[in-house]
């Protein structure tokens, strides 16, 4: 079996952030969000894994490497054409993926569980194609199947109406035999292939199409406020691990959870209330560092009061504010209003850039 990681696409929800950096970089518990689609996938035991990325994304490679940290062989597979919908993905890789069964992951998706057990089912079943669904509050966000009799009927692509509860989440299993159908999938009235019309039509033309109902945790990370909620679940499972080449200065407390790098000086009042991680070379000082707070390499935090962000690398911020809920991109500078005139705030931020003052 092999897996094919969807890598690719347009970001749009998570701009200005994706301006600058692939959405599946983006770190959440400062490790980018790719890493989590291929520890699952490592965990199965599959060795080759296809990975398609926009074309001329050529950071995305360098950042990920070979797979090697994971036991297993990236081929980076460029999506010609561009982001043309799911099946599209799946169409562009079948030179890599040939007659082998493969799992097919959406690379902005988390699951706190394992991906084993559906390829269990997916073999003793003999499936054509298996589907991960998760009960959801806002099925209309998703594809949506309809069940009957335990059977899926169809599946509809973001439905006004969904015929039932679950989504189809972005883990899937399937054999050749979809690449026979790829060649006759039309594309939608929003120009994708997409992978719901694929499914229905596996369906419709008699293919045994089974799923699973994903228990745990499940996040499509696809909105700011989705990364925040993926940060919080894994955050919420770390365990405190000091580096020996940290330093954290007599007069600071640190409370629960608590990760600090190599090199990172934790300084005077500061109080980190954890689960908390904090990168390498960061210094934190006379700040409070709150709960779900993930804070990248090299930055610098001088009075803040911070909770339930991620602060990526290389950000200096500098201010008697309180910061919550917040994304905080790479490089970004947050300082107090300096005493000059005008006074106020003076602001520099990127297209589609949120601020709450
Ligand atoms: O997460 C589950 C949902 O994913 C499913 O319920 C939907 O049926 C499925 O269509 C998909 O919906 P999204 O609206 O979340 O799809 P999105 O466009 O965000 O793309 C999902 C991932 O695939 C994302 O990591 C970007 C990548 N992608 C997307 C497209 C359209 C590509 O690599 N290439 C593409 O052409």
């Amino acid at each position: 079996m092999k897996a094919l990681i969807a890598a690719g696409g347009h970001g749009n929800r998570l701009r200005p952030l994706t301006y600058t950096i692939n959405k599946h970089l983006i770190p959440i518990a400062n490790k980018p969000m790719i890493f989590y689609a291929l520890e699952k996938i490592a965990e199965t035991g599959i060795k080759e894994v296809g990975i398609t990325l926009n074309p001329g994304d050529t950071i995305f490679p360098k950042a990920v490497g070979d797979g090697k940290k994971w036991g297993v062989k990236i081929t980076y597979i460029e999506q010609i054409g561009g982001p043309l919908g799911l099946a599209h993905v799946v169409k562009v890789a079948e030179p890599f993926l040939k007659n082998d069964p493969f799992v097919f992951y959406l690379g902005d998706n988390i699951i706190l569980s394992g991906i084993g057990g559906f390829i269990e089912k997916f073999k003793k079943e003999k499936l054509n194609c298996l589907l991960a669904l998760s009960k959801v509050k806002d099925p209309e966000r998703f594809g949506v199947p309809e069940i009957k009799d335990g059977k899926i009927l169809k599946v509809e692509e973001k439905p006004q109406n969904p015929k039932s509860n679950f989504a189809v989440t972005g883990i899937y299993i399937y054999d050749h035999n979809v690449f026979g159908i790829l060649k006759d999938l039309k594309p939608s009235a929003r120009g994708e292939l997409e992978i719901s019309d694929l499914h229905s039509e596996l369906i419709s033309r008699g293919f045994k199409v089974g799923y699973s109902e994903i228990t745990g945790w499940w996040k499509d990370t696809g909105k700011p406020y989705d990364l925040l909620d993926g940060n919080q679940l894994i955050l919420s499972k770390i365990e405190t691990k000091i580096s020996p080449a940290a330093k954290i200065e007599t007069g600071v407390v640190l409370q629960g959870n608590v990760i600090v790098g190599d090199n990172s000086e934790i300084r005077g009042k500061s109080l980190i209330r954890g689960p908390v991680i904090i990168g390498n070379s960061t210094i934190i000082q006379d700040a409070y560092i709150g709960p779900y707070t993930s804070i990248g390499d090299r930055v610098e935090i001088y009075g803040a009061e911070i909770d339930h962000s991620i602060v990526f690398d290389d950000v200096d911020i500098n201010t008697d504010k309180r910061i919550t809920d917040s994304l905080i991109g790479k490089n970004a500078t947050i300082t107090p209003v300096r005493e000059t005139f005008p006074g106020g705030h003076k602001l520099i931020i990127g297209d589609n850039s949120q601020v709450e003052l």
